[in-house]
């Protein structure tokens, strides 16, 4: 439909109209035909009402999407079809890695495959919007939605925000195999006091721009369709209703032309923020700060247009929304085909098929290898293995946020293992514990619930539970040649896991090709190149941990650690156990001929990758950088490029990168982002102590 039209279409819709594209509700409302019962009774909401409303949020099938589309436009005045959107995070109904994981592979192209793909399943059934990705910057494990996130660094977040973007919405939203992307939550949740989900949050504009904004600003740049807000507050105020947030940062600074909406009831939610009185004046909160639909509350549907004729709120904004909702819906496609063409889609079978074998090598791609002593893994054919431990024969694999997907259909370890070998002993109980004397080596399968992560999954513990390192330490009694396999989705305290064992194979959730996935990881069919996208601390008082934390006036080093008065813990170190970027190969990739060359206004870094090793391999290289002298503090090192790297067995591979003021802006306390003269320290390797290989004396 062309501009014009849309104009048109807008000037005929009255107030109430308008009001009513602006609401979102579930499709329970649809469920009786429309009769005023359930939610819709509790929300006080006419059959009218809910016939004008403009999007759904949480269908499961294509023929729910179908029959709420066609009673919809049976009953609409204006044909305006509805539009539905889905928490799409990690997959539809075939769930690929968690996205913690997803970051770990430090490979936007895997992003973009896994979010090109859930958008193909979505849309079979009937999903236009995703409300994903999740951009929060996280710093802190105990809050359980570190797994939806892409990890503590600002580079690597905001260069794989950009994938899954580019990875949903495709060339245009008129190919019906794609999903319009919704970024969230602006902003700052991820920072929520002692990491309790809900929590308040109260950050510096520096901390906000220089570390928060990236990730937004690169999927508003890829064109993002949609930001959600957060549920936090932002110098005091809610996100929610926070006009500054909105129109001076998001609309003003990043250019966002798209739709607002809110998150699940963060509307009305203001009242128990205490910021507004009641429903009135939430709505008029949240309006006048700029947030365009109100998710899951019955509040814009009630207040808003009193608001607007007492002329608290102008028509003018109400016309801006209503238009950002249509434009939307007309990129879709929706008015030429309300359907979007949902029968056009290849089989679910076909597609079912093509997506479980991405996931498999998705999935095997993001896993991180933590340790190999004495070169235990791979492990060998004719090895005689033992598997034990709760997540053995678990299909507790998808993780949160998989909501369609089905977890008993999940392959398990067990399975997984069994598809590779015979010689494999399962342990199911004490009785069996001494076939764990005569194997060669003994898998032992840990980790998380997934009832423990995810939304509302904050903790204040991040070890594993007692009774897993106690099976652990059993098992070390028996045989020494352990090889942990972890399903979590947060970094833990592995402190003692280490102590007890010979590898760790960090596998996250890994999906529903879990099982299939791991065999091939320990097996070496795949060689592992996943990096860490968190700190994993010593212990949980280290937290916030992450290895870009800013320079202090009494920083330790090496000559003064034994002194009291330093900025260390008396009872333990500094460091984390396993640092952010790291993590290891089978093959022991070396880099040489590392070449600095300083040319004031930018500076190239050659150097040359070198697999030793008789498998192919792949290897994150990174570089950091340090600014000696800035005007505001600023991290110890932060990353500024990284590569992902094929290099055959037995192979080298010359590489090169280029950095620029660009790189090296930052945010001054005028919230100005420039370069400043002077000399930064370069530091190029595998992990985030990657060791100092020169400097650039950068000069505009
Ligand atoms: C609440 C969550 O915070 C948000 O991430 C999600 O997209 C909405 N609920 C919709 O389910």
């Amino acid at each position: 439909m062309k501009k014009e039209k849309l104009d048109q279409l807008l000037e005929k819709l009255s107030l109430e109209e308008k009001v009513g594209q602006l609401v979102q509700l579930g499709p329970m409302f649809f469920s009786e035909g429309g009769e005023i019962t359930g939610p819709m009774q509790a929300m006080d909401m006419t059959k009218t009402e809910l016939y004008q409303i403009g999007s759904v949020l949480g269908t499961h099938t294509k023929e729910e999407v179908k029959n709420i589309q066609s009673t919809y436009l049976e009953h609409s005045a204006h044909g305006i079809p509805l539009m539905f959107m889905a928490d799409v995070i990690h997959g539809y109904e075939t769930i690929f890695p968690i996205p913690l994981a997803l970051a770990s592979s430090f490979d936007p192209s895997i992003v973009k495959e896994m979010a090109r793909l859930s958008a193909k399943e979505a849309t079979s059934a009937g999903v236009h919007v995703t409300f994903s990705p999740m951009a929060d910057l996280v710093r802190d494990p105990r809050w359980g939605r570190v797994l939806e996130s892409n990890g503590e660094d600002p580079l690597l977040n905001a260069t794989l925000i950009k994938a899954y973007v580019e990875g949903y919405q495709g060339d245009s939203l008129l190919d019906p195999e794609t999903l319009a992307a919704c970024v969230k939550h602006f902003i700052g949740y991820g920072e929520a006091e002692g990491g309790r989900d809900y929590n308040t949050v109260d950050i510096s504009d520096l901390v906000l721009y220089q570390n928060h904004l990236p990730a937004f600003k690169a999927a508003i740049d890829a064109g993002v369709k949609l930001v959600m807000t957060s549920f936090n507050t932002i110098r005091g105020i809610p996100a929610t209703g926070n006009r500054w947030l909105l129109q001076d940062v998001l609309r003003r600074d990043l250019n966002f032309d798209g739709v607002i909406i809110s998150d699940w009831a963060s509307v009305h939610e203001l009242i128990n923020h205490r910021v507004a009185a009641d429903k009135r004046d939430a709505t008029f909160k949240a309006a006048n700060a700029g947030v365009e639909i109100d998710m899951m509350t019955d509040n814009y549907q009630h207040h808003l247009v009193d608001l607007v004729k007492e002329g608290l709120i102008s028509e003018e904004f109400i016309n801006q929304a209503v238009m950002h909702v249509l434009q939307l819906k007309n990129d879709l496609g929706l008015f030429e085909d309300p359907y979007r063409s949902l029968d056009k889609h290849p089989e679910k079978e076909i597609i079912e098929v093509e997506l479980r074998a991405e996931s498999r090598r998705i999935a095997s791609q993001s896993m991180v290898l933590l340790e190999n002593q004495q070169a235990i893994l791979p492990l060998q054919k004719e090895d005689q293995l033992a598997l034990i431990g709760p997540l053995a024969e678990s299909h507790d694999l998808l993780g949160a946020w998989s909501w369609i997907g089905k977890t008993e259909q999940s392959v398990t370890i067990s399975e997984g293992l069994l598809s590779k070998t015979k010689q494999i002993e399962m342990v199911k109980d004490r009785h069996d514990y001494v076939k764990l004397k005569y194997v060669d080596k003994v898998i032992v399968a840990l980790g998380e619930h997934s009832e423990e992560t995810g939304e509302g999954g904050s903790k204040t513990e991040i070890t594993l539970p007692q009774e897993q390192i106690d099976l652990l330490k059993e098992v070390y009694k028996w045989n020494q040649n352990i090889i942990v396999v972890l399903i979590n989705g947060r970094p833990l305290d592995l402190t003692e896991i280490k102590m007890y064992s010979r590898a760790i194979l960090e596998a996250w959730f890994p999906g529903s090709e879990a099982g299939n996935a791991i065999a091939d990881v320990l097996y070496g069919d795949v060689n592992p190149s996943g990096k860490l996208p968190m700190s994993f601390p010593r212990s949980v008082g280290q937290v916030p941990l992450t290895y870009n934390m800013m320079s202090t006036g009494r920083a330790i080093n090496e000559y003064n650690h034994t002194q009291k008065y330093v900025s260390k813990y008396l009872d333990n170190e500094n460091t984390a156990l396993y640092p952010f970027g790291y993590g290891l190969t089978y093959s022991n990739v070396k880099l040489s001929e590392v070449e600095v060359i300083d040319k004031g206004d930018n500076v190239t870094v050659n150097y040359t990758l070198i697999n030793p090793s008789m498998l192919d391999a792949q290897e994150v290289v990174q570089l950091y950088v340090k600014d000696i002298v800035t005007e505001v503090a600023r991290p110890e090192r932060e990353l500024k490029y990284f590569e992902k790297v094929f290099i055959s067995a037995g192979a080298s591979k010359k590489c090169s990168v280029n950095l620029t003021s660009e790189d090296i802006a930052y945010y001054h306390p005028d919230l100005i982002k420039k370069a400043d003269d002077g000399t930064i320290e370069l530091y190029l390797g595998l992990d985030s102590q990657a060791p100092l290989i020169g400097s650039w004396h950068y000069k505009a």
